[in-house]
C-alpha cells in the first residue's frame, strides 16, 4: 500500500497523502509546489489570471484582467470570444479531432458516442435550428431535458449564437419550470417528449404543455424524440427537433461575444420563497472552470471522466460540460438511476466503459455503503485512478469508505467545496500535491482567498466556528441575481461589507485546512441539493388545508439532510396520515420530488417572535434535541415550548 497514513497531532484528524505514483505524473505533484503558486496567485493575480486566460482562444484579446470588484465584476475586460468555439471548433484542428467528445449510455443500456468533429457539427446545426425559430443573441432559452448528449448540445448551440441558457433539472414540476420560465422572461422551451428513470417515463413534454397552459409566454417548444410516448403537439407552438434538424444547414459561425456577456441563468433556492436566478459571464467563467477542471481533476488527454451531476444543477454545467469539454477531454455520462435495474450499476458503468476519474456526491456514496460492499467486489474498478465528492460535508467515515473501497487506497480523493453562486470550485484538494484530511475540503484553489470570521468580519482563529466568507474576487463569480439587484447585494456583500458572503459554517485548523460544516440559513441540503424552506412553506400553505407551515432540515443518513414540516390547520380540517401524505404530495406537484418532506407534524400554533416571524430555529432544535437552549425571551407565546412537547402525531 503507497498511501502512508499518520494521525496529526495538531487537529488529531487522519492524514492521508497522495500515492507517489499519482503525485510522480501529476500536473501539482507537491504540497511546496502548490504553495509556491498559490502565494504567487494571491500576490500577483492579475499574472496569474492572465497566464489563466492564454489556455483559452479569444477573438479579441482582452485589455485588462479585472476591475478588482465583487459588484459589477468585469473579467478580461475588452475581450471577446465564443464558449462553445472554445469547447468544439478549436480541438479540431489536430488528433482532438476524432476524439471521443461524449459517451453516453442510456438508463435501458442503450449507448451513443460524438466525438468532438461529430459533436460540433451537431451543435452548428441544432443552433441554426434555433436562429431559425427566431432565437438571437441574448434571448433566453429553457432547456428542460433528460440526460442525453442533446441536452449538451443544445447548451453549446445557445453560447455558440449568444442566447443565454437556463436549464431546469427534469425532477422540477411543471409549476417550478413556468416560475423559472416566467422570470427569465423566455419563449422558447427545448425538451424532450420524456426521460427514463428507473424504468417510469418522466412526462417531460406532458409537463411542459401544463406550464403553458398557465401562461402566454411560451411561444414555440422544440423537442427530442427521446422515449416516444405519446404526446400531443400544437401546430404552430410545437415542432419535433428530428425534423427541424432537416430543414437547416451544417454550417454555422459562432459568434464573437463581449467577455461579460452573460452564458446562462441557472436558478437555486435561496432564504426568500422564490428562487434565484444566478446569472454567469462568458470568459470569466470558463477561464477559471476550464483552469480547475484541468488542475482539480489532474486531467489528461486519455482519461475517461465522469461526473454523476444533471446538468439541471451547476455541477453538471462546470464539471460535465464546460470544464471537461474546454479542456478537449473524453466525457461519459448516464441517463439514469444508480439502482437500476440494480444497485451495482455505476460499478459496472466504470467497469465496462472503463472511467478513469469519478466524481460523485456523499448523497450517492452513503447510499452505495447501506447497498453494500458486496456489489462492488464482482466488478474490475482498477481503471479508476481519481476520484470526487461535492455537494454537502462529507463525513469521515464515507470518505473512507469511497476511499478503500472504490479506490482501493490507490485513488486519491478531491473534496470540492463551491456553490452555484461561485461557478467553479474554490476549496479543493489537488490530487497529486495536497495531503487529505477525511471530512475536510482542505485547501483554497489558485487565487482564491478564503476566511473564516464573526459577524464583524473578523478573521477567527484555528479551531473556532464561524462563516465562510471569500475575501476576494474570482473570475467565475456570480454576476448578479436576473432582475434583482437588491438582492444580489443585501445576500452576498451587505451582511459583511467588502467581502462574498457564502451563507455556509466553517472551520480552520492549524494548517489551514477548511471544514465545512453546513449552511447557516434556511436552506436546506438534500443530496447536495439546495431546498429553501420558504419554497417549501409557500408550497405548503397553498393547499387548502394549511393555515401556516415552517420548514426545517433534520440530519438524515442517506440525504444529508430531509426535509421536516410543521403545519396549523385550517378550521374545519384535522390531523390525519391521509392528510399528511397529500401534503407531501402537494409539495412535490407544486416543486418536485426532490422538495418532498420527510414528515410532516401537525400543530396548533407556530413559535413566533412578537413582530409575527416564525422562529424556525426553535422547531429544529426541539425536534433534534428535545429542548430548547438558545434565546427564547423574544417570543410572543411563552408557552409554545410545552405544547410542541404535546404535539404528537399519532392519529386516530
Ligand atoms: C452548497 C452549494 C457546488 C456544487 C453543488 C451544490 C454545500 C457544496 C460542498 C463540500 C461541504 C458543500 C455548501 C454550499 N457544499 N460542496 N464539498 N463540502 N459542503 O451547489 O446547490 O449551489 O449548493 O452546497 O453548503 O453552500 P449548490
Amino acid at each position: 500500500m503507497e498511501a502512508q497514513k499518520k494521525i496529526d497531532k495538531s487537529t488529531s484528524a487522519v492524514v492521508i497523502y497522495p500515492p507517489s505514483s499519482f503525485s510522480k505524473k501529476a500536473l501539482i505533484d507537491s504540497l511546496e509546489k502548490y504553495s509556491f503558486l498559490y502565494k504567487e496567485s494571491i500576490e500577483n493575480p492579475e499574472l496569474f489570471w492572465g497566464k489563466a486566460a492564454q489556455e483559452i482562444e479569444w477573438f479579441r484579446s482582452w485589455e485588462k484582467v479585472s476591475n478588482g470588484r465583487f459588484i459589477d465584476s468585469q473579467w478580461f475586460c475588452g475581450g471577446s470570444l465564443n464558449v462553445a468555439f472554445n469547447c468544439l471548433d478549436r480541438h479540431l484542428k489536430g488528433d482532438r479531432r476524432n476524439k471521443r467528445a461524449i459517451i453516453w449510455e442510456g438508463e435501458n443500456g442503450e449507448c451513443l458516442s460524438y466525438t468532438y468533429e461529430e459533436l460540433a457539427k451537431e451543435v452548428a446545426i441544432v443552433a441554426n435550428v434555433l436562429k431559425r425559430h427566431g432565437v438571437r443573441k441574448s434571448d433566453t432559452v429553457v432547456i428542460y431535458m433528460p440526460l442525453i448528449p442533446q441536452a449538451i448540445i443544445t447548451m453549446l448551440a445557445c453560447a455558440r449564437i449568444g442566447a443565454i441558457h437556463n436549464v431546469v433539472f427534469a425532477g422540477f414540476s411543471a409549476k417550478a419550470l413556468l416560475e423559472r420560465i416566467q422570470d427569465s422572461e423566455a419563449s422558447i422551451v427545448v425538451t424532450a417528449d420524456g426521460g427514463f428513470r428507473r424504468g417510469k417515463i418522466i412526462p417531460l413534454k406532458a409537463r411542459v404543455d401544463e406550464a403553458a397552459s398557465m401562461s402566454s409566454q411560451i411561444k414555440k417548444v422544440l423537442v427530442y424524440k427521446r422515449v416516444g410516448c405519446s404526446i400531443q403537439m400544437i401546430p404552430g407552438r410545437d415542432y419535433w427537433m428530428e425534423e427541424e434538424l432537416q430543414k437547416v444547414e451544417e454550417h454555422c459561425e459562432p459568434i464573437a461575444l463581449d467577455s461579460e456577456h452573460p452564458l446562462f441563468i441557472l436558478y437555486t433556492s435561496g432564504t426568500t420563497g422564490k428562487p434565484k436566478g444566478i446569472v454567469h459571464s462568458s470568459a470569466g467563467y470558463l477561464v477559471q472552470v476550464a483552469l480547475s477542471t484541468k488542475m482539480i481533476f489532474d486531467l489528461k488527454e486519455k482519461d475517461l471522466y465522469w461526473c454523476t451531476a444533471d446538468i439541471g444543477w451547476i455541477t453538471g454545467h462546470s464539471y460535465v460540460v464546460y470544464g471537461p469539454l474546454a479542456n478537449g477531454a473524453s466525457i461519459f455520462i448516464y441517463e439514469g438511476a444508480p439502482d437500476y435495474p440494480s444497485v451495482d450499476r455505476f460499478w459496472r458503468l466504470i467497469d465496462a466503459h472503463k472511467i478513469t476519474i469519478f466524481y460523485t456526491s456523499p448523497t450517492a456514496i452513503r447510499a452505495f455503503i447501506k447497498w453494500g460492499t458486496s456489489w462492488i467486489e464482482n466488478y474490475d474498478l482498477s481503471s479508476l485512478r481519481l476520484l470526487g465528492s461535492v455537494g454537502e460535508p462529507i463525513n469521515p467515515e464515507v470518505w473512507l469508505w469511497f476511499y478503500r473501497h472504490v479506490g482501493k487506497e490507490r485513488c486519491p480523493i478531491v473534496d470540492t467545496w463551491w456553490q452555484t453562486e461561485t461557478g467553479s470550485i474554490l476549496i479543493s484538494a489537488l490530487p497529486g500535491a495536497t495531503p487529505m484530511k477525511p471530512g475536510s475540503a482542505t485547501l483554497p484553489f489558485f487565487g482564491i482567498l478564503p476566511d473564516v470570521v464573526d459577524e464583524k468580519g473578523q478573521s477567527l482563529p484555528p479551531g473556532r466556528n464561524g462563516f465562510l466568507v471569500i475575501k476576494r474576487p474570482w473570475p467565475s463569480l456570480l454576476r448578479g441575481i436576473h432582475k434583482d439587484e437588491t438582492s444580489f447585494k443585501k445576500i452576498y456583500f451587505s451582511r459583511i461589507p467588502g467581502v462574498y458572503f457564502t451563507g455556509d459554517g466553517a472551520y480552520k485548523d492549524e494548517e489551514g485546512y477548511f471544514w465545512i460544516t453546513g449552511r447557516i440559513d434556511d436552506v436546506i441540503n438534500v443530496s447536495g441539493h439546495r431546498i429553501g424552506s420558504a419554497e417549501v412553506e409557500s408550497a405548503l400553505v397553498s393547499h387548502p388545508a394549511v393555515a401556516e407551515a415552517a420548514v426545517v432540515g433534520i440530519p438524515d443518513s442517506t440525504k444529508g439532510e430531509a426535509i421536516l414540516g410543521f403545519v396549523t390547520l385550517k378550521e374545519g380540517y384535522l390531523p390525519s396520515t391521509e392528510l399528511s401524505e397529500a401534503l407531501k404530495d402537494h409539495v412535490v406537484k407544486e416543486i418536485g420530488s426532490l422538495a418532498r418532506p420527510k414528515e410532516i407534524r401537525f400543530l396548533d400554533t407556530l413559535p413566533k417572535t412578537r413582530s409575527g416571524k416564525i422562529v424556525r430555529r426553535l422547531l429544529k432544535e426541539i425536534s433534534l434535541e428535545g429542548r430548547i437552549t438558545g434565546d427564547t425571551t423574544t417570543l410572543e407565546d411563552s408557552q409554545f415550548i410545552d405544547k410542541i412537547a404535546k404535539a404528537k402525531n399519532d392519529f386516530p
